[in-house]
């Protein structure tokens, strides 16, 4: 078969991203989909975009500047304690995940991946599309924990090139135990072990000491969040100097552009309002979860480290039911569909008066749902 007659084979196959507004343009209140930092005040992004009007040429006309990025990771380095040698831009987590998968599509042994389930859809995305083998382990809704010994059993018969973890995990929202992934990236020892700690800063806990121990661990994180740069695409990757040496070496030379480093530079001097908004939003999460455990048709709220609550309605068609409801009064919540979850809704914790709007709306859709 040609290569051109392997496309077409696999372009059948291939799963694209689906915008789930799919161009429909909703209120600020309404998108409580995507867990962007609904927290900070317009006069960050204003003092963002003066930053670029006062360097127009260093923001769009010129290439971006390998020491503007340089001197930008070493400032995000002081920020998390982090030593500059072992970071590396990214556009978004999503490119740090695309990457790392690309270490096992190229240089795999077995080509499989193993990935700790429910979570976040794109490792699934992208394991498909570049051919990769897939295992699951679902995390037992009950517990919570991390199946190490299902894990292991795993690693012995299908020997992973790489694990996949979410923690803070996306959609449930707890972090795994710290004593537990030590354990599980001593497990995998001749795997890449992948975290996915997108949402750290809404946790208290923080995975990258075991970078410093494990030279298999790569871990990836996210600005789109509580930075809330989402749009600039900017995430980092954590690691050791092999694998990061390796990752560089598939990356793209600017996978940053001027503007972002530029806004970035500026959004670092004011980590100060950015905590703020943190603080806010881990207070108005323990606001959301409380009040939805006091809502009767609601079965289970996970408890979240994250700037996201997850809660179930005993089965999938009606939370699709209150999800509709829900769309229909323009407010925009992601159903979960990952098997075993997808009885769940997820919600992004957004300040008071939203929230308080959004459980005005939820309490009248469920009683009008059967
Ligand atoms: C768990 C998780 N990982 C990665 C990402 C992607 O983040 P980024 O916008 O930095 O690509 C998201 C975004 O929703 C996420 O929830």
């Amino acid at each position: 078969m040609s290569i051109l007659e392997k496309i077409a084979a696999h372009a059948k196959k291939v799963i694209e991203y689906s915008d789930p507004l799919k161009g429909e343009n909703i209120p600020y209140e309404g998108r409580l989909l995507f867990n962007e930092n609904l927290f900070l005040p317009l006069q960050y992004y204003e003092s963002l975009l003066e930053e670029v009007r006062n360097k127009l040429n260093e923001s769009v006309r010129f290439y971006p500047s390998t020491s503007l990025k340089e001197e930008v990771t070493c400032r995000l380095c002081r920020i998390y304690n982090l030593d500059p040698s072992s970071v590396m831009l990214t556009a978004g987590a999503d490119e740090g995940i695309k990457l790392a998968l690309e270490t096992v599509a190229l240089y795999g042994r077995s080509r499989t991946v193993l990935i700790v389930r429910p979570c976040y859809s794109m490792p699934l995305v992208y394991s498909a599309n570049m051919q990769i083998d897939l295992c699951s382990i679902f995390i037992d809704r009950e517990n919570l924990k991390l199946p190490l010994t299902l894990i292991e059993d795993v690693i012995r018969e299908k020997r992973p090139d790489l694990i996949f973890v979410c923690s803070p995990n996306n959609p449930i929202g707890m972090s795994h135990d710290m004593k537990e992934l030590r354990e599980l990236a001593e497990l995998a020892q001749d795997a890449v072990l992948l975290i996915d700690e997108t949402y750290v800063d809404y946790s208290d806990q923080d995975c990258s000491t075991l970078v410093r121990n494990f030279d298999n661990v790569i871990i990836v994180r996210s600005l789109s969040k509580s930075w809330g740069l989402a749009g600039l695409r900017i995430g980092y990757i954590i690691s050791s100097e092999t694998l990061l040496k390796t990752l560089r070496g598939l990356a793209q030379p600017f996978n940053i552009s001027s503007v972002g480093l530029v806004m970035l530079s500026r959004a670092l001097e004011m980590a100060h309002i950015v905590r703020r908004s943190i603080e806010d939003a881990k207070r108005i999460r323990e606001y959301l979860y409380m009040k939805l455990r006091e809502i009767s048709k609601i079965r289970q709220v996970f408890p979240s480290k994250t700037n996201f609550i997850t809660f179930s309605l005993g089965d999938s068609e009606k939370s699709l039911r209150v999800f509709s409801r829900l769309k229909e009064r323009r407010i925009y919540v992601r159903k979960i569909s990952e098997p075993y979850y997808d009885d769940c809704l997820r919600v992004t914790v957004a300040p008071k008066d939203i929230v308080d709007k959004f459980l005005l709306e939820l309490n009248e859709v469920i009683s009008g749902v059967s």
